[in-house]
């Protein structure tokens, strides 16, 4: 099955798990967006009374193109649950995420959520965290000295993220991305996401611990499992 057709099926499952009148975070990236859709079309025939807050600019902007009511974090009391896809979930339910870019808000919705409702498809289901690749959201101001400290930790694969057309990737925080390439494995994640984060200029990594909430996988048969 094409991963098209299976990240809308990981998108209507999870949609399901939306009840009336919840406050709804909304992820980023291509499973994200299948759930934004599949949300919408849910809304319509159910009139649900959602509120949605967004993770990133771009899944804002598709929210209120298909008709979700989409508020500021900072006008809501609380979240009951964000819809998120990661880059790797490993056996432990520690997640990479940021390939699209949006980890800092990203994170920041999952931790004011009383559940993370992961999205995946089984490919990225994995024993240990280190092949995909590890987002750094880093401040511009000296972003250069920040790389050199991430490079003494032991990091020697390390790019700035760019556009296709060769400019500096911006996030939706004005930030730059350093894309770690470890290619190996994580022994132990936590330990080297507190190195990381101890070094000035260094706003967030893409590892995510400690969530709960189901992890709604879809598999190449089509089917889909909530784990
Ligand atoms: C966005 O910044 C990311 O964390 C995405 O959620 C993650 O990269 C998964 O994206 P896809 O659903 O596009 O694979």
């Amino acid at each position: 099955m094409q991963q098209s057709e299976i990240k809308k099926r990981i998108g209507e499952r999870a949609a399901m798990l939306v009840e009336s009148g919840m406050t709804i975070g909304l992820g980023t990236g291509t499973t994200a967006t299948a759930f934004i859709q599949s949300l919408a079309e849910r809304n319509k025939l159910k009139n649900l009374n959602i509120t949605c807050v967004a993770t990133s600019v771009e899944s804002e902007r598709l929210a209120l193109s298909l008709g979700l009511c989409c508020v500021s974090i900072d006008s809501v009391a609380e979240i009951d649950a964000t819809f998120d896809g990661a880059d790797e979930v490993d056996e432990k339910r520690r997640l990479i995420k940021g390939a699209g870019g949006a980890l800092l808000r990203e994170k920041i919705l999952a931790t004011a959520s009383d559940k993370l409702v992961v999205m995946v498809d089984e490919q990225k289901l994995v024993k240990h965290l280190g092949k995909a690749k590890l987002p750094v959201e880093v401040i511009p101001f000296g972003h250069r000295f920040t790389m050199a400290n991430l490079i003494a930790l032991g990091f020697t694969k390390i790019e700035l993220r760019q556009n296709s057309d060769g400019s500096t990737f911006v996030t939706d925080n004005h930030n730059f991305i350093y894309d770690i390439y470890y290619n190996q494995l994580f022994a132990e994640p936590e330990k080297e996401n507190e190195k990381i984060c101890k070094i000035p200029g260094v706003v967030e990594t893409g590892f995510f611990f400690d969530f709960t909430g189901p992890i709604v996988v879809g598999r190449a048969d089509g089917s889909v499992v909530l784990m």
